[in-house]
């Protein structure tokens, strides 16, 4: 249905604390043009819509907030990269995978406008908005998208996770129910986080060369399959050379979950800025998929379950 949220006027926190308010504990989201937008990023996104100039060559990492992001971007960089940087000696062994690829939120956040644009072309970027609220430059431009999505269930255990993790002490926890509920409602970050999906896949069905719709569990059954379907779709395929060199499997390896988490650079250091610093190792938790069994009942998972059904019905797209 369309959605009745008014542009934004000049003032924005005014016009922020007009809108519906959402999220759990310490995450607080505003329902912004039919999604719940954390709080803190929504003047960001406003000035992306108004602002941002993407280019024909620009590539975004998408993604719904822990889908496993973490592991796209280092697939992506070290894939656009590899004759730059040879793998002994790459980016991804000293640098977190955030550190490699920003979030164009992030650029606004912290005041990073000019640094963004002074990237050399094709640029690597990140982001976490839903396709519909992109500006025109971004979604009628040639730019190209890779988008991954995760099961609901183990996006939403990664989600609370990471958000207590990263809570202040001053903070109360948040029970995992309550979180939950709010997940179910759609008013976790940027949620509801099947139509966030459901968008980028449809965009991928009506423009597959811009649009790559990748599944975490699928790379995790098949991780050189998918390196090599990400390649090909930036147009920098791999090689015979390269495939018998090994290269994919290396590629895949040194982005691999245990690498990434062995590493010194990702057990030290911090992302974020005002308002929302994370450590880097808590990007590395677990991994794989099924955690929810450890954190929801029976019936909690056929209620999500049910939803992710109803949501996805007749779309084409199964999570
Ligand atoms: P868990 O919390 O279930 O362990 P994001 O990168 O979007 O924030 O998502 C984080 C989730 O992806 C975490 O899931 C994390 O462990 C997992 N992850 C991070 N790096 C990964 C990698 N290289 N391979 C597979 N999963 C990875």
């Amino acid at each position: 249905e369309e959605d009745q949220t008014p542009r934004p006027p000049q003032d924005c926190s005014d016009f922020i604390s007009t809108l519906p308010k959402g999220g759990w504990g310490p995450i607080r989201t505003r329902k912004y043009q039919g999604f719940w937008v954390p709080e803190i990023f929504l003047p960001s996104v406003m000035a992306i819509q108004k602002n941002f100039k993407a280019r024909p060559d620009d590539l975004f990492v998408v993604s719904y907030p822990k889908s496993g992001t973490t592991w796209l971007k280092a697939l992506t960089f070290a894939t656009m990269t590899r004759t730059q940087y040879p793998l002994a000696h790459h980016p991804l062994l000293s640098f977190n995978p955030h550190d490699c690829v920003l979030y164009v939120e992030q650029y606004f956040h912290e005041g990073l406008i000019s640094k963004m644009e002074a990237l050399p072309s094709p640029r690597i970027l990140a982001i976490h908005m839903p396709y519909s609220l992109l500006p025109d430059s971004m979604t009628s431009s040639s730019c190209r998208f890779v988008y991954i999505c995760r099961d609901p269930k183990d996006t939403l255990v990664s989600m609370w996770h990471f958000r207590e993790k990263s809570r202040p002490k001053t903070v109360e926890p948040t029970p995992f129910a309550e979180a939950f509920e709010a997940f179910c409602e759609g008013t976790s970050p940027v949620g509801p986080m099947w139509d966030h999906a459901l968008e980028y896949w449809r965009a991928s069905l009506r423009s597959p060369e811009r649009v790559l719709f990748l599944k975490y569990e699928e790379m995790m059954d098949e991780p050189v399959g998918n390196a090599r379907r990400l390649a090909e779709f930036l147009s920098c395929p791999f090689t015979e050379e390269e495939e018998k060199g090994g290269v994919v499997e290396d590629i895949v390896e040194l982005c691999s979950f245990e690498k990434l988490k062995s590493l010194e650079a990702n057990k030290m250091g911090t992302q974020g800025g005002p308002g929302f610093v994370v450590t880097n190792d808590s990007f590395f938790r677990k991994g794989g998929g099924g955690d929810w069994k450890n954190h929801m009942s029976p019936e909690m998972a056929r209620r999500l379950d049910a939803i992710t059904q109803h949501k996805l019905f007749e779309s084409g797209l199964t999570l």
